[in-house]
């Protein structure tokens, strides 16, 4: 028996919910259909099986209710049809005492609610209440779901946006440091930018991580940055320079190592050793430490490579550019300033492995 509570439960969700009602005989399908107007706005009528159908093909339904035994298309060819357009449709089957035989293949159809004719109306009640109430969780819980999903996609857009700007915040930062070490010296930014393309592609060919890989690429065009604490009588002079003023020049390594010290991002930190450490060569006659051998930082021994190569190809104040041939000449077999001892083996094999590629580099960004 349905108590008052669950009638008008009831009753207010059953608002938008459409039936389907498939009866051939015309005077209980019009009784029928008076009595669920009583507490569902929507519904409609189809005197037989195939009728019955070609509504549901037209409109969508939230409960169909059918009889059996129809002309044209019985209430089982029906179900079937429905169940082939929509598994999860919700269908009450209304059977006579005879027709118990059809009940096993309706329930293997995926029908679950069954009446006995003649209809009592307390237990179709019963049963539309309860699908009327199992509707009406299922499209709150698809609400919800939707919902969830939505401020979850809005949080990962927005999330990748702040990570965007991010990046962009330290991309620029990041070129408007070096510009302004640029503007002391004859170094231009396509040498800096050169210098993150070389650093990566020799990189990969030596294996490393991709993390490593990105972060030399970020890192190497810093590796010049102290230059900025250079005083300018000596960085831009023309000619020669004397002892002392090298000395003065070699500290653009600590000056650029102190610039980029402290940093907890791992990318910084390796900006930092390169810079310390850009200068040291593998047989020990760099500077500022005189490190030899492993003892110089990877990063270090790879950017070494990319500098010389970019410096020999480019045009200096104090030498005109060189073709690419003649510098990997000076790099690999050494032209009394510039010796092969001066780099890592490892890398220098790999450098000419991939020498087509810096090649490539420097003829698509250089000016
Ligand atoms: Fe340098
Ligand atoms: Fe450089």
């Amino acid at each position: 028996m349905i108590d008052a509570q669950t009638l008008k439960d009831f009753v207010r969700r059953s608002k938008g919910i459409k039936i389907l009602y498939v009866e051939d005989d015309r005077q209980i399908r019009e009784d029928t259909m008076r009595l669920l107007l009583r507490f569902v706005d929507r519904v409609e009528g189809a005197a037989n099986g195939q009728e019955g159908l070609d509504k549901y093909r037209e409109g969508a339904f939230d409960i169909v209710i059918s009889d059996i035994r129809m002309p044209h298309l019985n209430g089982i060819e029906m179900v079937r049809g429905i169940k082939k357009l929509n598994k999860d449709q919700k269908i009450i089957v209304i059977s006579a005492h005879d027709e118990a035989q059809y009940l096993m293949e309706l329930i293997n159809l995926g029908v679950s609610n069954f009446l006995l004719k003649p209809l009592d109306v307390q237990q179709l009640l019963d049963v539309l209440s309860e699908l009327v109430d199992y509707l009406w969780f299922s499209k709150l819980e698809h609400t919800y779901q939707k919902i969830l999903e939505n401020t979850v996609d809005k949080k990962t857009v927005e999330l990748k946006e702040t990570k965007r700007a991010i990046k962009n915040l330290t991309d620029e930062l990041l070129q408007r440091l070096i510009s302004a070490a640029e503007h002391k010296d004859s170094d231009t930014g396509e040498h800096i930018s050169r210098m993150g393309l070389y650093s990566k592609r020799l990189a990969q060919e030596l294996g490393v991580s991709q993390e490593f890989i990105e972060a030399i690429g970020f890192a190497s065009p810093l590796h010049d940055i102290g230059k900025i604490g250079i005083p300018d009588n000596v960085l831009l002079k023309q000619g020669g320079l004397t002892r002392d003023e090298f000395e003065v020049i070699k500290t653009h390594s600590t000056i650029g190592a102190s610039i980029l010290s402290g940093s907890s991002h791992s990318n910084i930190q390796m900006a930092e050793s390169i810079a310390l450490c850009h200068h040291e060569r593998w047989d020990g006659s760099g500077y500022p430490a005189g490190l030899s051998g492993e003892a110089i930082p990877l990063e270090a021994r790879i950017v070494i490579i990319c500098d010389q190569y970019d410096a020999l190809v480019m045009k200096r104040p104090y030498k005109p550019p060189f073709q690419h041939k003649k510098a990997i000449e000076i790099i690999t077999r050494g032209d009394g300033r510039t010796l092969p001892t001066h780099f890592d083996p490892n890398v220098l094999d790999a450098f000419i492995k991939v020498a087509a590629d810096f090649n490539a580099i420097y003829n698509k960004n250089s000016d």
